[in-house]
């Protein structure tokens, strides 16, 4: 069973794309991502990520926090290697989701948590021209999560990918549920690189700015079946 399942991967893989993070690189400049924090669980359990938008901001996906207790979500800030203990951590002291969110495919998927204690890394500015959202711009998305769809073992390693923002028009054909206010679509129509399970919340720069979020997705990298991120500039400003 595993070896037919590594076939299959190794099939849909265009070639363009290499075998980790569906696509994507290990981060290892410390510089290159200071707003990038992990949303973890007291054991220590990484299941979204996120991005300070201000020394006690972070924003991240409605689906990540909705339902639960504040205190029982830690933000780790300035760690790549989940497995060490360097940077900073601090408990969520209260959050605020989006009026109307329910479910990440009818958007409003972000939430706005406000930290315990400040965290000493440069904020990520969030997105100011619509301009950003134009298909064919390139972003970078930064996660935790699965390196494939049906991979369970994450890698500790903070890992990005550079995906083309695809055009309205084309994700609708793609989505049913597409909602052009509050979401916009990334990926190649062949597929390969994306985002995937527990990137859920990470975000998605374009231009050194905030100007999506992990949302949802019909499995992760598959031919025509781009991930969606929510459309930040609708709901920050
Ligand atoms: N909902 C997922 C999470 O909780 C993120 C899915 C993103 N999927 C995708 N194909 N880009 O982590």
């Amino acid at each position: 069973m595993a070896a037919l399942l590594a076939l299959i991967v190794i099939t849909v893989t265009p070639a363009h794309a290499e075998p980790r993070i569906v696509g994507g690189v290990v981060v290892d400049n410390p510089d290159e991502a200071p707003w990038m924090v992990a949303l973890t669980l007291s054991s220590g359990y990484q299941f979204c990520g996120g991005a300070l938008v201000g020394s006690k901001l972070v924003a991240t996906a409605a689906h990540c926090v909705y339902g639960r207790a504040p205190g029982s979500i830690s933000v780790v800030g300035g760690r790549l290697d989940l497995r060490t203990d360097g940077g900073s951590t601090s408990v969520v002291a209260k959050y605020q989701v989006v009026e109307g969110y329910s479910t990440p495919s009818r958007g409003k998927d972000i939430a706005l948590l406000t930290l315990a204690e400040p965290m000493p890394y440069a904020p990520l500015p969030v997105a100011a021209t619509a301009g950003v959202y134009a298909g064919g711009n390139v972003g970078v998305v930064y996660g935790w999560g699965r390196q494939a769809e049906n991979d369970t073992n994450k890698s500790p390693l903070l890992h990005k990918a550079s995906i083309p923002i695809m055009a309205d028009e084309q994700c609708a054909a793609a989505y049913a549920r597409f909602d052009a206010q509050a979401m916009f679509c990334a990926g190649y129509p062949e597929g390969g690189v994306d985002s995937c399970v527990d990137d859920s919340g990470g975000p998605f720069v374009v231009d050194g700015r905030l100007a999506g979020i992990v949302s949802w997705g019909i499995g992760c990298a598959r031919p025509n079946t781009p991930g969606v991120y929510t459309r930040v500039m609708t709901y920050l400003t």
